[in-house]
């Protein structure tokens, strides 16, 4: 790949995320978020880290495995869904392993489904005998299938799967399903869940022995600290010291209060990290609860 510097001594670190799609603006959002930034625009296929020895490589979704395993690309932005298939068909050719599954980001989730007919009966896998299936994820269904003892076909499609009924092409379908529109437009139901998808970071098995070994703990503890916050708001407010008691058990998705100052009166200042959003009834009852000068903060980022 010509578009790719070869710097051999490999000083800074390569990630590849998709160049357009669903995945493509959360991902870029997601490290911005945790200090990168690139000088090139995002036509560009190479952007190249300014704040941090950390490159960009703008590809299609499904060669990010490719590029992890090949050593191209350090790191990769990728639904699980993408990774997972070639990751099973490396095992089902008894190819080792070349990179795993990071983190899980949150962000991109749909479920890879078997979908019947709308006016199919489902009454379990053992339906699925002798029938086609038309999947863009082979290796992920033929080894969900031997799982669940079913002698099915499968047809590899790499696109517009939803059609293949139709078509005749097959009887059934394996696609990923985000909203189910999709499937609805193609008259078709999903029927079971062969795989919960996530955007994810994937690596390679083994660790760098050189700087990129640095940078990627770096990045990974930034990215914990993004991640871990993203949806929790501080709350803080004041409250007489009689009625925390009575305050703490309405925060139940709350970490334990924490007192940061007593005031003049005698009432305590408190802070918590609430888990999810504190809604405005939860704001009321803790005002009903003696809670004063209640505050709602966005928490950006953590280091512990
Ligand atoms: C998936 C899938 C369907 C669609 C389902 O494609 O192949 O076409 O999304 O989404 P829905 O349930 O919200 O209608 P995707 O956009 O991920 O593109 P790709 O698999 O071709 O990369
Ligand atoms: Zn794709």
């Amino acid at each position: 790949m010509s578009i790719v510097p070869n710097n051999a001594a490999r000083e800074r670190l390569r990630i590849a995320i998709q160049k357009s799609g669903r995945l493509a603006e959360p991902a870029r959002a997601l490290l911005a978020a945790c200090g990168l930034s690139w000088r090139e625009s995002r036509d560009k296929l190479f952007c190249y880290g300014e704040t941090l020895p950390i490159d960009l490589l703008l590809v299609r979704d499904d060669d990010i495995p490719g590029l992890i395993a090949d050593g191209v690309c350090d790191l990769g932005i990728v639904g699980r869904n993408e990774l997972g298939e070639q990751a099973s068909e490396r095992e089902r050719n008894r190819v080792p392993a070349a990179y795993k599954e990071l983190r899980a980001l949150g962000f991109g989730s749909c479920r890879l489904m078997l979908a019947i007919p709308e006016e199919w009966e489902w009454t379990g896998a053992a339906v699925l005998n002798g029938l086609r299936i038309a999947t863009s994820y082979p290796a992920i269904l033929s080894s969900w299938l031997e799982r669940n003892q079913v002698q099915a076909g499968v047809v590899e499609l790499s696109g517009s799967v939803e059609i293949a009924p139709k078509l005749g092409t097959a009887d059934l379908i394996c696609d990923l399903v985000s909203s189910g529109a999709t499937l609805k437009a193609n008259q078709l139901k999903p029927v079971e869940s062969i795989l919960e998808s996530e955007a994810v970071l994937a690596g390679p098995v083994r660790d760098f022995d050189d700087a990129r070994g640095e940078l990627m703990a770096m990045l990974l503890r930034r990215m914990d600290g993004v991640l871990k916050v993203k949806h929790s708001q501080l709350l803080m407010f004041r409250a007489p010291s009689a009625s925390v008691d009575a305050l703490s058990k309405l925060l139940r998705d709350a970490e334990p209060l924490t007192r940061t100052a007593a005031s003049d009166d005698g009432s305590l200042d408190l802070q918590t990290m609430h888990h999810g959003e504190v809604s405005w009834n939860l704001l009321e009852e803790l005002e009903r609860a003696g809670a004063r000068n209640l505050m709602v903060l966005k928490v950006e980022r953590s280091l512990a």
